[in-house]
């Protein structure tokens, strides 16, 4: 008999949302699995366990949701050669991010992800996920990311993209990007792209990766007319054992 957890305990997630969450590993749609997974989380007093699931496994999927685990999100992994990012116009100027940009990339990205998971689920309040998403690109600029660049305009930041290095391979995934939602459509997030371009033939990076909700047109609209092609499609489901 496997004695593989059925979960990991996310430690971060669980501080940041202030109650025990946990990512479901392997899912499967063998009932003896979902009894396991079931057990598993009472027996560790799990308040929310997160899963994802490919959008071809329907069995697993109808499982899960019949298990009441909730959908949340289609997210959507696109994949681009770094040398097809655009050739860089120099409409805006691009830097990399200092500290001192931390501010004001907190008050941009808690106003810019609205879309996400976190807000679908009324279990987040909508404040917390703001406050996540300023978190996230805060941490980013400290060092979880590999190098963040900033859009910088009229001496105001005006748009962000973060960039983590995959171990074994010369892949990169996109963490964060976003634009001012007063400044979008007007090249920034291209001129973005551009530059991370340049990083990428620089470093060594051959392959950039991202993940965006199906609902997200504009960002969808944007990887397509960019060279990126869509790799995967996958549901994010959560379950909760606290009461609404
Ligand atoms: C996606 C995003 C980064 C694009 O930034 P941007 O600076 O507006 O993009 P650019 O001006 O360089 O490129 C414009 C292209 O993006 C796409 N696009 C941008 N906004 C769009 C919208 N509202 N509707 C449809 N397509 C849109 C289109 O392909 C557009 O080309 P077009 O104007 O010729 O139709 C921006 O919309 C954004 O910050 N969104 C919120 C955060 C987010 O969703 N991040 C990505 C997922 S995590």
């Amino acid at each position: 008999m496997s004695t593989t957890a059925p979960c990991v305990r996310l430690q971060w997630d669980s501080e940041w949302w202030r109650c025990e969450v946990v990512r479901v590993v392997a899912p499967s749609s063998a009932p003896e699995k979902i009894v396991a997974l079931e057990k598993w989380c009472a027996d560790h007093h799990v308040d929310m366990a997160m899963v994802l699931i490919p959008s071809d496994e329907v069995t697993t999927l109808e499982v899960f949701v019949a298990a009441g685990f909730q959908r949340v999100d289609n997210r959507v992994t696109l994949v681009a050669s770094a040398s097809t990012m655009p050739v860089f116009r120099p409409t805006v100027v691009i830097r990399k991010a200092e500290f001192g940009d931390i501010a004001e990339l907190r008050d941009i990205a808690s106003r810019n992800h609205r879309g996400s998971r976190f807000y679908e689920d009324p279990h987040f309040p909508n404040e917390r996920c703001d406050e996540f998403y300023a978190e996230w690109i805060e941490n980013d600029v400290r060092g979880r990311a590999d190098v963040v660049f900033v859009a910088h305009e009229e001496q105001h930041i005006v748009g962000y993209l973060s960039l983590r290095r995959q171990e074994d391979s010369t892949d990169a995934t996109i963490s964060l990007v976003g634009v001012d939602p007063a400044r979008q459509r007007r090249g920034i997030a291209s001129a973005l792209f551009a530059h991370m371009g340049q990083w990428c033939a620089h470093v060594g990076v051959t392959r950039v990766v991202v993940a965006t909700q199906a609902t997200n047109d504009p960002a969808l609209s944007f990887y397509q007319s960019h060279g990126f092609s869509i790799r995967a499609s996958e549901h994010w489901l959560h379950r909760w054992w606290l009461p609404d």
